[in-house]
């Protein structure tokens, strides 16, 4: 992930800028820059690589504005050089941004088409030229940035300067998080309120769709419709602890909520996103000669193991072993010469993975691993590191590392099938669009969570609680029920819908409700079936679905509506309805949701 600032102050910006970015280099640092407002034009200052060394170029060549916006860069679209850190200008706007904007290639043809050119490979750039298009039409840098930000999809968050107002900044944010902070005749703005404690710690969080007008005296909100919108400032409680839970109640609800943005990030690690397919460097494995792959991994991790299981298998048609790391580390398994064994973790020090892997490596086994924590054990051990860009993960239960697992396993998924030719590249470049619409889906899903606060109620209520899925949708069955239990502590199991019949149905009453991950894929029909099992037995059904009405008329205690997706991307969208599902259940027992009773963050004993 990206951060980006911006300050109206009262006095020369630069440092104050370069001091903020400095508490924003955890998102990513690949390059930096800033750019102020001087004597009504715009100036600019960029260096690739670390903050010191755009701290180098502005001792060598200062900035005096009193208005400037600054980024620091986890390098998307376009390699990490100066040309293609932010800021990006013209001769009017200039745009810091973080996050994706999927229809960038689209609009560049159109503005180039108009005679605005471009210097970057960013999907930023076309922002810039997209505002000054409008702005050379309406000259009301306000309406400019509204009919701009009504043509861009994806999930991002913008902070804009103009040439000519040294008491203006704007901001937006669809899917990454902003934040204003409220100074004295001073008015900042950042990725979150960790850059802004050496300014203010009166903030203002930015809601979905939210745009901010700024200027010294204050800001005008205007919400996703337009209309003047009144959000609360608070009182940041950010110390040194360089991370903090935002706006949001529990660290869980944040994490939740920072999915579309980390996984934006980690997706732009796999995938080329002017290219439209997958780009990684050579991982010193001959991908197209694997005879099998052994994934092993634990809880969550687990799950999200085995929809890569489904996924390598599928698309990549390679047949992989996956079992918990705890079975697998004592059962002896024989395992094929020349094999990959596939580690996944979050904190890449869990114990029981970690011994997984000692033995792999010791039975002649190329060993991977997906990680969120770089440095981890883990990492250290593997002759692959396929990171996953989640951030700090402080909740105990799992949420956007497991979708940044996901991500980051469908990105092997098309390197492998690319390497052994089973996906052609029509094939590929279909599969990354339905990624890389995720963030922007998961963010209309968080959009108004109001219906999960009443099936809180409901399923507080419950002693047992079904979760069900058919083919890839079975992991997401799985996952759910641990969320549940491990939050709520309500009794919970995932089951294979097809597994109904063969026991658990003894299990149907009106008092077990039954949650049924149902896209509209190729086995939707016959999980709708098992749906009207369990409606025959008085069973209370939580449909998750992108369906209209596809209960085949059965009574529903709730209906979830999804997006529309790609299927490849359903079990990363789908994630968001079960965390959703556990975590308001949660909230309404008042249970510790950041910290559950028996449980850890990290498990390094056995
Ligand atoms: C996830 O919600 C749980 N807290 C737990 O199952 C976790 O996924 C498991 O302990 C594995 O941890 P790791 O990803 O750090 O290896």
């Amino acid at each position: 992930m990206c951060g980006i600032v911006g300050i109206l102050g009262s006095h020369p910006v630069s440092q104050d800028l370069v001091d903020a970015l400095r508490r924003l280099e955890y998102r990513g640092y690949d390059s930096a820059g800033i750019a102020t407002v001087e004597n009504g034009h715009l100036e600019r200052r960029r260096a690739e690589g670390k903050l010191r060394n755009l701290e180098q170029r502005l001792l060598e060549d200062p900035l005096q504005g009193m208005t400037g916006i600054g980024h620091t860069r986890w390098a998307t679209h376009g390699k990490p050089t100066e040309s293609n850190a932010h800021p990006h200008m013209s001769d009017t706007v200039s745009v810091v941004h973080n996050g994706i904007i999927e229809n960038f290639r689209t609009l560049r043809e159109d503005l180039a088409g108009k005679g605005h050119v471009f210097d970057s490979d960013t999907d930023t750039e076309a922002v810039v030229h997209l505002i000054t298009e409008e702005l050379n039409n309406c000259d009301d840098p306000v309406q400019a940035v509204r009919e701009a930000i009504a043509k861009l999809e994806g999930a991002f968050a913008v902070g804009i300067v103009f040439a000519g107002h040294d008491d203006l900044m704007i901001a937006a944010r669809k899917g990454s998080p902003l934040a204003i902070g409220h100074g004295n005749e001073a008015m900042y703005l950042g990725s979150d309120a960790i850059a802004l404690a050496p300014f203010t710690d009166e903030i203002t969080y930015l809601e979905e769709g939210d745009m901010a007008v700024l200027r010294r005296a204050g800001a005008e909100i205007f919400d996703k419709d337009g209309l003047p919108v009144k959000r609360p400032a608070i009182r940041s409680q950010v110390s040194s602890f360089l991370v903090d839970k935002g706006n949001h109640r529990h660290f869980m609800a944040k994490e939740i909520h920072e999915q579309p943005e980390v996984i934006s990030q980690t997706l732009s690690h796999y995938i080329d996103m002017a290219e439209g397919r997958v780009d990684y460097p050579d991982l010193g494995i001959d991908l197209s000669d694997l005879t099998r792959v052994t994934i092993s991994a634990c809880g969550t991790a687990y799950y999200a193991g085995l929809v890569g299981k489904y996924w390598i298998e599928r698309f990549a048609r390679v047949p992989v072993e996956i079992d918990v790391a705890s079975e697998l580390r004592y059962r002896e398994a024989p395992l094929p010469a020349g094999g990959l064994a596939l580690f996944v973790s979050q904190s890449g020090e869990t114990a029981d993975t970690l011994a997984v892997l000692r033995y792999c490596r010791a039975q002649g086994q190329r060993i991977a691993s997906i990680v969120n924590v770089r440095t981890s054990t883990i990492a250290r051990e593997s002759d692959v590191v396929l990171p996953t860009l989640a951030g700090p993960e402080i909740g105990v239960a799992s949420t956007k590392a497991f979708t940044c697992q996901l991500a980051a396993l469908a990105g092997l998924t098309l390197l492998i099938g690319r390497a052994r030719g089973t996906i052609s590249p029509e094939l590929e470049q279909e599969l990354v669009q339905g990624l890389l619409e995720v963030p922007r889906h998961m963010a209309e899903i968080m959009a108004d969570e109001t219906q999960y606060e009443h099936l809180a109620h409901d399923l507080s209520k419950a002693r047992d609680v079904l979760y069900l899925g058919r083919g890839i949708n079975y992991p997401l069955a799985l996952e759910g029920a641990l969320k549940l239990k491990e939050i709520s502590y309500i009794h919970a199991e995932g089951y294979a819908a097809g597994e109904l019949k063969h026991g658990p149905i003894a299990l149907i009453d009106e008092n077990v409700p039954v949650i049924v991950v149902a896209p509209e894929d190729e086995l939707h029909d016959k999980t709708v079936s098992n749906v009207q099992e369990v409606a025959a037995r008085g069973g209370k059904i939580i449909l998750i679905s992108n369906g209209a009405d596809d209960a085949a008329g059965c009574e529903l205690m709730a209906h979830i509506q999804v997006p529309d997706a790609h299927p490849f991307s359903h079990p990363i969208l789908y994630a968001v309805p079960i965390q959703l599902i556990a975590y308001h259940t949660a909230v309404f027992m008042g249970t510790d949701v950041d910290q559950p009773r028996n449980l850890a963050k990290s498990v390094t004993v056995e």
